[in-house]
């Protein structure tokens, strides 16, 4: 029987090793890396919206939701009478900007602030779990690992977790949004959606905390791709009052992502300059808020572009012909419309090579 007790939060054990202090120094290099490396894209929207519905589609993968890009992007296109699996990853990325919205207006990271995330990622009202009987099972097993607390102690846990995500102390930030999440996971407060959430509310720390302008920094493929250390990590903490093993796991994976996705803006970057440059020696009617619509929306339409860029429906169908004609773009017909696709981007988004250990 374990003694672990999630009223005392933070733990009080030295956390930061000499071993973690090493993966800090990593995790913050690449990290601010990033940041500096996110600054040079002219447009912050165009970062965002591409990366957050990678982000969603990773995520929700971590729960079997598993959709292809061409159909989230369709879902973006024409939402009516999308799929309800494209319909369910699309709104995990309209939960992250929620809360992105929320936590860049206050700067702070609220407990309504995730309630709005999750509502809107689970897309009801259902708040806090109301029930009790909620366990966690070993996915391979059906073992039941861990029961999480009453529903009566959710709200007072809940309240203690929003204080310490907005505390200073000595703690690294990096090591504050392990914890955070650790805390998270194991109150799992939701009937559902708690693991998405979790990882939601990791982000939306980093941007509080001033580590990323933006959200960009996606842990979801990394966890994805090393489930079973994920799953492993939590429980350890719990079972052996261990937290190296899980801090060590989760900083990895920041410097891991940090890194991979430093090198596919500076990608994008480079596919940015080619258009631009290919698009203004070509075309007459080059404008950046045409180039920004086609790499803010990988799969683009008509009317994305008329109102990007302020033209008649007639004007806009023209340019995006042109561009098709040329190959800049490929054309494609989904029911009555037309939608346009930045075919290169799309590569470069989601023909991801798995993330290097
Ligand atoms: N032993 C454990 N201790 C703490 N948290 C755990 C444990 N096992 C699983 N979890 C957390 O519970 C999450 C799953 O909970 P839930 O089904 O509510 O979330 P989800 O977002 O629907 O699913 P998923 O995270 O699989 O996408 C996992 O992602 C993980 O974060
Ligand atoms: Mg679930």
């Amino acid at each position: 029987m374990s003694t672990y007790s999630l009223s005392r939060f933070p733990p009080h054990q030295p956390l930061e090793t000499d071993a973690v202090l090493r993966a800090l120094v990593q995790a913050h290099r690449y990290l601010a890396e990033l940041k500096g490396v996110a600054r040079t894209i002219p447009n912050e929207g165009l970062l965002i919206s591409t990366l957050s519905l990678q982000e969603a589609q990773s995520s929700s993968e971590i729960e079997n939701i598993i959709t292809t890009q061409d159909a989230l992007y369709r879902y973006q296109i024409q939402p009516q009478g999308a799929d309800p699996v494209s319909k369910e990853v699309a709104h995990y990325a309209e939960g992250l900007d929620v809360g992105f919205r929320q936590v860049r207006e206050s700067g702070l990271l609220s407990l309504n602030t995730i309630l709005d995330a999750q509502s809107m990622l689970e897309g009801n009202d259902a708040g806090f779990r109301k029930t009790p009987g909620t366990v966690l099972k070993n996915e391979s097993t059906g073992d039941v690992v861990y029961e999480p607390p009453a529903p009566n102690e959710i709200a007072p846990l809940m309240h203690r977790l929003e204080s310490f995500i907005h505390d200073t102390s000595e703690l690294d930030p990096l090591v504050r949004m392990a914890l955070i999440h650790h805390q998270f996971e194991s109150i799992h407060p939701f009937y559902d959606g708690n693991g998405r959430t979790g990882r939601i509310i990791n982000i939306l720390y980093l941007v509080k905390e001033g580590l990323l302008d933006t959200p960009i920094l996606y842990l979801s493929r990394y966890i994805s791709q090393t489930k079973a250390d994920y799953y492993r990590g939590l429980q350890q903490v719990r079972d052996e009052g261990d937290w190296e093993p899980w801090l060590l796991y989760l900083l990895q994976g920041v410097a891991l992502t940090a890194r991979h996705t430093t090198g596919l803006i500076e990608q994008i970057r480079a596919l940015l300059q080619l258009y631009k440059k290919r698009i203004r020696d070509d075309y007459k009617f080059y404008s950046q808020d045409l180039i920004n619509n086609i790499f803010r929306h990988p799969y683009t339409k008509v009317a994305f572009l008329e109102l990007d860029i302020g033209v008649s429906r007639a004007t806009a169908t023209r340019y995006l012909d042109v561009l098709a004609a040329d190959g800049i773009l490929l054309k494609q017909r989904l029911g009555r419309e037309n939608y346009y696709i930045n075919h290169a981007l799309v590569k470069l988004l989601f023909n991801l090579p798995e993330m290097g250990q």
